[in-house]
């Protein structure tokens, strides 16, 4: 095997697999994502080639991974959360196969139920949401308004912070309710965590001041955060 996919984790570095920790201790090369913890970077050999994919395009980082499997180097490629959840991942194992280098993927943790988990929010929740739905709101003028206002279940929204007006206006404007539980979880399971909790209508000034990278979550389950949050509640869970 030459080139490894890694998820890393959501942002605890704690939280990446034993096999992905395990790859990146005994890598030649590593290229990792800007939203990588540090220490896990810091984990790769002494001698070993270290490059920062902020400065390389996805071509160039495609192009990157061959040459290095090509000299049958032992890669990590180490990405945030799952290489295969709004990673690219797919893109890169496909470069890899067509140049006919071996490839593996190692899953990671995504951010996609571990960090609302982070924030006391589960995804799915009997008798609250039996169904997720997860887009990306990168480009909001791409999502099917109608169609998500009309899903059931607990909607989340990866890379929507700078368009979290537009996408709950979108969403309230395609008849989704709008007091519908959001929650605003940025930087999860770090020890920047923040969170902010309203409803759809007023989410996105109440998660104003938050940073990158956060996800949208929109639903019933929402309410879960604030039950776990009252002894009384959590004792009666827990009987
Ligand atoms: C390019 S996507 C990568 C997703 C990643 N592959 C995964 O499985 O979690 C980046 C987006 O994931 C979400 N994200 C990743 N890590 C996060 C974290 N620690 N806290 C909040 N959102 C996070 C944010 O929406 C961010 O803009």
């Amino acid at each position: 095997m030459t080139v490894h996919l890694v998820g890393a984790g959501p942002g605890d570095p704690g939280l990446i697999t034993a096999r992905g920790l395990d790859l990146i201790r005994t890598c030649d090369a590593l290229v990792y994502d800007r939203l990588v913890a540090r220490e896990l970077v810091d984990e790769a050999p002494a001698g070993a080639i270290r490059i920062s994919r902020e400065s390389l395009s996805q071509d160039e980082i495609d192009e990157l991974l061959v040459a290095w499997g090509r000299r049958r180097l032992e890669v990590v490629r180490l990405k945030g959360g799952d290489p295969f959840v709004f990673g690219r991942g797919g893109e890169e194992a496909l470069a890899l196969a067509r140049a006919g280098i071996p490839f593996e993927v190692v899953p990671g943790i995504s951010s996609l139920a571990a960090v609302p988990a982070a924030a006391g929010i589960p995804i799915t929740h009997r008798g609250l949401a039996s169904q997720v739905t997860a887009v990306s709101g990168h480009d909001d003028a791409t999502l099917d308004y109608e169609w998500l206002a009309r899903s059931r279940g607990t909607i989340i929204v990866f890379m929507g912070l700078e368009r979290l007006g537009a996408i709950a206006n979108g969403l309230v404007g395609a008849g989704k309710d709008a007091a519908t539980p959001a929650a605003v979880v940025a930087r999860g399971t770090t020890d920047e965590q923040r969170v902010a909790v309203a409803s759809l209508a007023t989410i996105a000034e109440a998660a104003r001041k938050l940073e990158s990278p956060a996800l949208l979550v929109v639903g019933d389950v929402v309410r879960v955060r604030s039950l776990l949050a009252e002894p009384a509640t959590r004792e009666l869970l827990s009987a």
